[in-house]
């Protein structure tokens, strides 16, 4: 794929992986990544962010064919040092020599901590810091925590530009770079799925960077993220709009109910609570771990107002699966949540109280939970049926 000219003399010159099904554990629907990274051809010449270090031959590539026979760049700029973003610096400084390397006090460090270096011609640029480039100006603003410690945005205000790395991002390999080039629907999703797989833990620090962007009255036509489409126009405040939303965590009226089973007494239970929730109105999913990836339960529960975890009792504890959704779902640290366990057990039936406690630590408001001794009654079923409808009146309450 060649590089794309995304306004005159700024070029989009990164690489889309079609195959990436995978970052560390978060599975990204099949739909791969880009890894975008921007060329700006001025006075001066700046790289802003790398690729993964599979694609420094992609890059190598869309480079010679913006810079021609002059394979000159005189600035990186390193807003992320994830390796999906700085994979192919160390191979970059060697080819190009740039007179500096400019990145966040964090980034520093972690720059340090990744490449080991001696002598690279690295700056430190804290927020408020301008450089020029001839014509244009470069400013940047610290991002801290979004995702890493050391993520920092870069803002172009005679193009109204700003390159946002890691915010406003969506895992979806196309071979178009706009967002308003793609079926909006999915666009939508995919920007859903990326923030409650990565942003979601800090939905705090994008309300804030948010509101100081809207304060600052910075002028911007053109959100350029490092994976996925880029938005230009009315598209702006449309993608700013809907990451407010997303970090504001606004309950809808869905609930998750999310399980693993043995022999099926559980998954009757969790059908039975389903079921109570969807007569009164509420909007359900239910998920079974044997059928689902965490990643896309996660994507489900973010928005929802409330999640019915399922286990039984399996060796004193819960089974394997739903250890591994409920770890997942911590850290990931949803907020706003109503939540309820059912489980079955054979004899020690410690499930509720460690599928509770998980909930707990979520900070979620516990509806009371419900086991059985190995299989489900008909009347059992119907105290479950009873619990869906007990946790449809509490999303009622919450959500008004
Ligand atoms: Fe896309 Fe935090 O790397």
């Amino acid at each position: 794929m060649k590089p794309r000219e995304i306004k005159d003399g700024i070029y989009w010159v990164g690489a889309v992986d079609w195959n990436r099904r995978s970052f560390h554990g978060y599975s990204l629907s099949h739909k791969g990544t880009t890894y975008n990274n921007y060329l700006i051809k001025d006075e001066k010449i700046a790289l802003i962010d790398t690729v993964a270090e599979e694609f420094w031959p992609t890059l190598q590539c869309n480079l010679a064919h913006v810079l021609g026979s002059d394979e000159k760049i005189d600035y990186f700029v390193i807003n992320h040092l994830e390796p999906d973003h700085a994979g192919s610096l160390a191979l970059a400084v060697e080819k190009y020599r740039p007179e500096k390397i400019y990145t966040s006090p964090m980034g520093q460090k972690a720059m340090e901590a990744h490449f080991h270096y001696k002598d690279w011609p690295v700056e430190v640029v804290p927020t408020g810091t301008e450089i020029s480039l001839g014509k244009r100006t470069l400013h940047f603003v610290e991002a801290r925590m979004l995702h890493w410690p050391d993520s920092m945005l870069t803002y172009c205000p005679e193009d109204k530009i700003v390159f946002t790395n890691d915010a406003f991002g969506q895992n979806w390999a196309t071979s178009e770079r706009f967002a308003d080039e793609v079926d909006r629907a999915v666009l939508e999703r995919l920007m859903g799925e990326y923030y409650a797989n990565i942003v979601l833990p800090y939905s705090a620090v994008v309300l804030k960077l948010i509101a100081s962007i809207r304060e600052m009255g910075l002028a911007i036509d053109t959100i350029c993220p490092d994976h996925g489409l880029i938005f230009r126009g009315d598209d702006c405040k449309w993608v700013m709009d809907k990451y407010v939303e997303f970090a504001e965590q606004k309950p809808k009226n869905k609930a998750v109910i999310v399980y693993d089973t043995m022999w099926h007494s559980t998954e009757k239970m969790a059908l039975a609570t389903a079921s109570g929730l969807a007569d009164a109105g509420v909007s359900v999913r239910v998920m079974c771990m044997k059928n689902n990836h965490h990643s896309d339960v996660m994507s489900e529960i973010f928005d929802a107002a409330a999640v019915v975890v399922g286990s039984p009792t399996h060796n004193n504890t819960i089974l394997p699966l739903m250890a591994d959704m409920l770890t997942y779902m911590k850290g990931l640290r949803p907020q706003n949540k109503i939540g309820a366990a059912v489980g079955s057990f054979g004899w020690s039936g410690e499930c509720i109280k460690i599928l509770t406690k998980w909930l707990e630590d979520c900070n979620m408001e516990v509806v009371e939970g419900i086991k059985v001794k190995h299989v489900p009654t008909h009347e059992v079923l119907g105290q479950c049926y009873e619990q869906g409808k007990a946790i449809a009146a509490a999303i009622k309450a919450k959500i008004g």
